[in-house]
């Protein structure tokens, strides 16, 4: 058994938590911090924060001390009744209370006593969650009204950090969203096959992957590679869509999709869209320099451009729109052995061929037809 904290140890605990809460933008970590600071602050054996999913009338948790993923209609259980009511529950046996959901313990096996339960508010004073702690450690086992002080003290904190996050991830939502759309605006106007953006952003993050960037960054390139091809927005139809070869006036028109899609992106200060700005701006430059709009040459051209470079000419290869024929496949993988070193960095090349079982497995999941 343990015993309640003194209230210097509650104070540079507090201190200590949120420190690190401020600095959180991840969702499950932010909630894996707000749990274990508020188990610490009244030690409890268990604590979880209930976030409430308004589309579905149902609230999840992440992060219920030693159990994983768990979701209930909003108005099951105590935390249900404190998400409705707006009201906080201090109880010291569960199962004396009627409006206790027993499921959770039966499909967990833990056994929950003592429970303190308290909502959680945004700026506006709406309820979007709760705060949950389960089992008193210390001899009493059961929570006092000091506790239930403290961990509302908590809760009045965790609500506005959590408003926080939930805005920020709805926003980075969206902004993938609207960012996928413009890929395949740009595709779908030069009647590029529907799968074509997709296949290029799942081949792009798993060359990233093999050349060992992190998941994160990796990630980013699998979000920004599909807008290679945003310029082709700014190119007459004439060109864009027509059936057969270009002649080399049209392909000099057809080249300034690279500067067009860099220009449009550049000024943005997301990330995601600055990486995109480089990546249409060099995913036509060639290893050996002979590719446009700059002749880059080698590591002069952004790690990102060249592997979007192999993800896209792998895809447009395959692909059949207008003006050509789909190759098959031993044509293609022969163009990637000839231009290793040439259009292609050449370890870049090997990683493509080291890991063709993983990219054709990808080309078999999103085929055209
Ligand atoms: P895209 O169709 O997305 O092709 C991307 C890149 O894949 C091409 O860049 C090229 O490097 C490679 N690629 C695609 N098809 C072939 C092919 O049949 N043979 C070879 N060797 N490589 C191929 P590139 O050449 O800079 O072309 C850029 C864009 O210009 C193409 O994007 C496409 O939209 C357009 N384009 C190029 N040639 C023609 C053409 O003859 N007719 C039409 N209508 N459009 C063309
Ligand atoms: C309840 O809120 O009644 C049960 C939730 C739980 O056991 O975690
Ligand atoms: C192209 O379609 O861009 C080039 C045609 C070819 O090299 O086969
Ligand atoms: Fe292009
Ligand atoms: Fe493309």
């Amino acid at each position: 058994m343990e015993t309640s904290l003194t209230p210097e140890k509650l104070l540079s605990l507090i201190f200590e938590y949120t420190a690190k809460i401020t600095h959180e933008r991840n969702l499950d970590r932010l909630l894996q911090l707000m749990a274990d600071m508020g188990r610490d602050m009244i030690v409890a054996d268990r604590c979880a924060l209930w976030v409430l999913d308004k589309n579905s009338d149902e609230v999840w948790t992440r992060v219920a001390h030693g159990v994983r993923h768990l979701r209930m209609p909003s108005d099951a259980g105590l935390v249900g009744h404190s998400i409705q009511t707006g009201e906080s529950i201090l109880i010291d046996d569960a199962y004396l209370d009627s409006r206790f959901n027993q499921e959770i313990d039966q499909s967990t096996g833990y056994r929950t006593k003592a429970m303190l339960v308290i909502p959680l508010r945004n700026n506006d004073g709406d309820v979007i969650g709760a705060y949950q702690a389960i089992n008193k450690c210390t001899p009493t086992e059961t929570f006092s009204h000091k506790d239930l002080e403290y961990l509302t003290l908590a809760a009045s904190y965790a609500g506005k950090s959590l408003e926080a996050a939930l805005l920020n991830i709805e926003m980075e939502e969206t902004q993938k969203e609207i960012i996928f759309t413009m890929g395949e605006m740009a595709e779908g106007r030069s009647k590029e096959t529907g799968n074509h953006v997709k296949r290029v952003a799942e081949y792009s993050k798993l060359l990233a992957c093999k050349y060992g960037l992190s998941e994160e960054e990796a990630e980013l390139l699998r979000i920004a590679s599909p807008m290679h091809d945003i310029g082709k927005i700014a190119i007459p139809d004439a060109i864009l869509t027509k059936n057969g070869k270009l002649t080399d006036e049209e392909f000099e028109v057809m080249k300034t999709h690279a500067d067009i899609g860099y220009h449009l992106l550049k000024n943005s200060n997301m990330r995601i869209l600055k990486a995109a700005a480089i990546i249409a701006q060099q995913h036509h430059e060639k290893w050996d320099g002979s590719g446009y709009p700059n002749g880059l040459r080698g590591e002069e051209i952004h790690l990102y451009a060249r592997i979007t470079a192999i993800a896209d000419v792998f895809d447009a290869l395959g692909s059949e729109p207008v003006y050509k024929k789909a190759w098959d496949l031993p044509r293609i993988l022969d163009l990637f052995h000839k231009e290793r070193g040439r259009h292609f960095d050449p370890d870049l090349v090997d990683l493509f061929f080291e890991s063709l079982e993983d990219i054709l497995r990808i080309r078999e999941g999103y085929t055209d037809c």
